[in-house]
């Protein structure tokens, strides 16, 4: 991540950051924009049984504290903020 921090230096373009792989590249991408104050929408890369909402097991934590999102139905591409990156598997910091 200290080299997505140097190549983009704070203030500059772009101000969206959009961001697919594991959890705990995701987690760093969300912790990199929010220091910075941009956007950022990740794609959550969890197993599928159904693709349609009934098995639970492509579940994610919810920043509000209301349970798990479902990433077949309600994602795959969630805002960061709308996730609980510290219940969210994958281990690893930012
Ligand atoms: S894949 Fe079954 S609920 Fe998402």
């Amino acid at each position: 991540m200290e080299l997505a921090r140097s190549l983009l230096p704070a203030g500059a373009p772009p101000h969206v950051v959009l961001a697919c792989g594991p959890p705990p590249l995701l987690r760093a991408a969300a912790a990199l924009a929010a220091e910075r104050g941009w956007d950022c929408l990740v794609s959550v890369e969890e197993r599928m049984g159904c693709g349609y909402g009934v098995c639970r097991g492509c579940v994610v934590p919810r920043a509000d504290g209301d349970g798990y999102a479902t990433a077949c139905k309600d994602g795959p591409v969630f805002d960061a903020l709308d996730l609980d990156w510290a219940r969210l598997g994958g281990g690893g910091g930012a």
